[in-house]
């Protein structure tokens, strides 16, 4: 087992690779890009699918035959760099995480064969359908408890703060088995996770943001232990319960590292994903119609937002070794920046790529969840929980609009994306 540190701090970027072409222009963190990422990210699909974006310091990618190729190659793209902060952090915010019990560890998304597939082995059987499908009545109840307290205020409401923000953080700590009361906590501490790993926070925000990783993985080592101890029907005794069984398979470091990033990962871009799908329906009166007279559709319809407005519009890797690409040589080392959101939209994978159709029928061959040895986890997860939010949302409020879509812009980062408020009325 070779073990390394959930965030590795990286110093700046190495040279453009000689050769590949440069875009002086693009960042995903400008305003214009973080309101509507797609007909910039298409329009350089089309003219340089392979670039160097100097903003970043990365290698863009972009057309979805080339966002596959890399996904399949985990050997020639390495995902060690998936969790690590984009630019080079401050020294205090640096010195927050080198507290000696700070020793989370890569376990996931960023560990790399063959250990990714050996903890893999274990963590896939935590996302069981029965597991996932003893969360059905605590989502539908929290769903119409939030949504009538949202009527109770009356119109207009803020759908993310109402429903989007606050379901998806308790549904992933009741399945991992985070007590309740400890809710508003966690939330607080996992708040501007989003912004460490892939934004540009402040150096005042970069200690308030590690300060909150320290407690939070403290938090997770002390309810580990509780766990250890006492075990319930949860994701985490059944986690702990795999390394008591295989101590020499499962390490207790992985199992509690393991705690830590779901917690992000399981929440997170459930919210976003949420928020996008009345984003993008909600304007759509025939389409949000249908939805309402025949909730079956409502899978299908998900499919598309994921597709036409993904919670996840770019994610990372970095080169093992030299290769090529897309006919651009890349030295060993070089960071890559996938652009889910330009893949998404290729007219060489989907018909009629900018259209939005809730009935498109391939609509899942989307690349937003990944693919290949890490393609999420939590995909089928997402979905479940999405479908009933949506279906309660149809029932309850048929007549739900958006009540001002400028008010929708989400928080720049370079890989998750969707409403921060979402202005909503109704009646
Ligand atoms: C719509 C919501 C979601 C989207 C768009 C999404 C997207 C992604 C993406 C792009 C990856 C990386 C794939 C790769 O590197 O090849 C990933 C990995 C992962 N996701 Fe998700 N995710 C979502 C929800 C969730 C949820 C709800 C959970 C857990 C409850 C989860 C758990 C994970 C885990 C554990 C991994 C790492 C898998 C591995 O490395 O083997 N995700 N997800």
């Amino acid at each position: 087992m070779t073990e390394t540190a959930y965030h590795q701090i990286r110093s700046g970027p190495p040279p453009i690779p000689a050769g590949c072409p440069v875009d002086h222009g693009f960042s995903p963190l400008a305003a214009e890009y973080v309101a509507d990422p797609y007909p910039i990210a298409s329009a350089i699909r089309e003219t340089a699918p392979v670039v160097y974006a100097e903003s970043l310091g990365f290698v863009m990618v972009s057309q979805m035959d080339l966002v596959t190729e890399v996904f399949m190659n985990p050997d020639v793209y390495s995902s060690a760099n998936v969790q690590d902060p984009v630019f080079p952090i401050t020294a205090d915010a640096a010195a927050v995480l080198a507290a000696p019990d700070f020793d989370p560890v890569a376990v996931m998304s960023n560990r790399q064969e063959p250990d990714h597939g050996r903890i893999r082995n274990y963590t896939k059987l935590l996302f069981s359908n029965r597991r996932i499908q003893t969360l059905e009545p605590y989502i539908r109840r929290r769903a119409n408890e939030l949504v009538d307290t949202m009527l109770a205020a009356g119109p207009p409401a803020d759908f993310v703060a109402s429903l989007a923000y606050p379901l998806p953080g308790e549904v992933v700590f009741r399945f991992i088995g985070f007590p309740e009361r400890d809710d508003q906590q966690l939330k607080d501490w996992c708040a501007n996770r989003l912004a460490f790993s892939w934004g540009q926070p402040t150096p005042t925000e970069q200690v308030d943001i590690t300060t909150n990783m320290l407690a939070y993985w403290r938090y997770v080592r002390e309810f580990a232990a509780g766990k250890r101890a006492e075990p319930g029907d949860d994701l985490a005794s059944e986690l702990i319960g795999y390394h008591l069984a295989n101590p020499d398979d499962l390490s207790y470091r992985e199992v509690e590292s393991i705690l830590y990033g779901l917690s992000f990962a399981g929440h997170e871009p459930v919210t976003l994903l949420i928020g996008n799908a009345l984003v993008s329906l909600l304007p759509r009166r025939d389409a949000w119609q249908a939805l309402v007279a025949d909730p079956t559709l409502v899978p299908k319809a998900l499919e598309e937002v994921i597709r036409w407005n993904s919670p996840q519009i770019g994610w990372r890797r970095v080169t093992t070794c030299d290769t090529t690409l897309g006919g651009v040589d890349l030295p060993a080392g070089t960071p890559i920046f996938l652009n889910l959101a330009a893949a998404n939209r290729d007219p060489h994978a989907f018909d009629d790529p900018d259209g939005f159709d809730i009935s498109r029928p391939d609509a899942v061959k989307n690349i937003s969840f990944g693919k290949g040895n890490h393609y999420c986890l939590g995909a089928k997860f997402a979905r479940f929980e999405a479908r009933i939010v949506l279906e309660v949302v149809l029932d309850r409020l048929p007549t739900l609009a958006l009540a001002d879509d400028r008010a929708t812009v989400p928080f720049p980062n370079i890989s998750f994306r969707g409403p921060s408020r979402l202005p909503v009325t109704w009646g």
